[in-house]
């Protein structure tokens, strides 16, 4: 729709101003809620599914580090979004990396970032959804993460912590540990530090779904071990994937998505459902730029599907778009 209007406008822009701006004007929207009302029953498409025992409008998601801090989640029902998953927040405010930290590789349609969680930290993104003014009627996740400076031994304590702070104003959870951008974070992918992260969070979050996000890299053997702890532990369901490990323009460690993650998430995503069997919820992400992508993560074996750098080329109708088409096809 306006989107190719406004592309050149932000594509002119530093990638990381771009975002901010797109962000604040989402926020805007979302603070006029009669306007966020009318834009959803203008362009949202409603296909009804229902996962890890929460009503999902369509299976179309935003993926964690768009909203990290919770600015905008009626705006994104607005735009027709099934759900969103607002983070990666941890226990206390952090800056993250040093800019720049964000790049567009627009012929590959990938984006690059070293983020490195930068959020307003648990009681902040806990306030502010405490206090929404309209609180849209979709699923809202919140991911979770630990501080940069907390060591890997103590990762526990913050998850905990963040779980304590943001789970009564979430309807789902998710542990992510699988950030490129954080040193030693994707350590914590393994049985044994798993199954004792799962068990405490669960424990905070109680009955309310919790999932667990994944590297794209994380296979074989490895990822079933993996997958088994969390599952033995208490967790609910499974993301995958996040960014692919990637080197950035300025040669520091980043993350890699969109169009070149899409084959590798979706091989991953299959692999996973392979593994966890039918019946437990499966959220693919990765790439996912039109119908045949999103078809293609369904068919691999994911219950719901999130997006995150094909809205930066194709702005946010995209959402209203796929859960049309996957309705239309299937
Ligand atoms: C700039 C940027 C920031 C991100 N931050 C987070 C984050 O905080 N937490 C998270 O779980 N994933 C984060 N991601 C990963 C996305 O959620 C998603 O897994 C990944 O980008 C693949 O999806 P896509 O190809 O549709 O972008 C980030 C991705 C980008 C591009």
């Amino acid at each position: 729709m306006l989107y190719p209007v406004f592309r050149p406008l932000l594509f002119a822009l530093d990638p990381e101003a771009a975002h901010n701006l797109a962000l604040r004007s989402t926020a805007i929207l979302s603070q006029l809620t009669p306007l966020a009302k009318l834009f959803h029953a203008v362009i949202a498409y409603s296909d009804p599914i229902t996962v890890a025992g929460l009503a999902f409008p369509n299976r179309v998601g935003l993926a964690g580090g768009m909203d990290k801090n919770g600015v905008a989640p009626a705006a994104w029902w607005a735009f027709g979004f099934g759900f969103v998953e607002l983070g990666t927040v941890t226990p206390r405010p952090q800056a993250g990396n040093d800019k720049p930290r964000m790049w567009r590789d627009v012929k590959r349609r990938a984006l690059f970032n070293r983020m490195g969680f930068n959020n307003d930290g648990a009681d902040s993104v806990a306030a502010r959804l405490a206090k929404l003014r309209f609180r849209p009627p979709f699923p809202i996740g919140v991911s979770i993460g630990k501080n940069r400076d907390t060591p890997n031994e103590r990762a526990e304590d913050d998850y905990r912590i963040a779980a304590e702070k943001l789970a009564p104003h979430a309807d789902f959870l998710t542990i992510n540990v699988s950030s490129p951008n954080t040193a030693g974070l994707r350590a914590l992918q393994t049985a044994d530090a798993m199954g004792g992260l799962v068990k405490a969070v669960k424990g905070v979050c109680g009955a309310k779904p919790l999932f667990v996000k994944f590297a794209p890299e994380l296979t074989g053997d490895e990822l079933k071990a993996v997958l088994d702890a969390c599952l033995a532990a208490g967790a609910t369901g499974i993301i995958g994937t996040n960014t692919l490990a990637a080197t950035s323009p300025t040669d520091l460690p980043c993350g890699e998505s969109g169009r070149p993650l899409k084959a590798i998430a979706c091989e991953r995503v299959g692999e996973i459902r392979k593994l966890i069997g039918s019946g437990v919820p499966l959220i693919g992400v990765g790439g996912i730029e039109d119908g045949d992508s999103a078809r293609a993560m369904l068919a691999a074996g994911a219950d719901l599907i999130q997006i995150y750098s094909a809205l930066v080329y194709k702005g946010p109708f995209l959402a209203a778009k796929l859960a049309r088409e996957l309705k239309r096809t299937r």
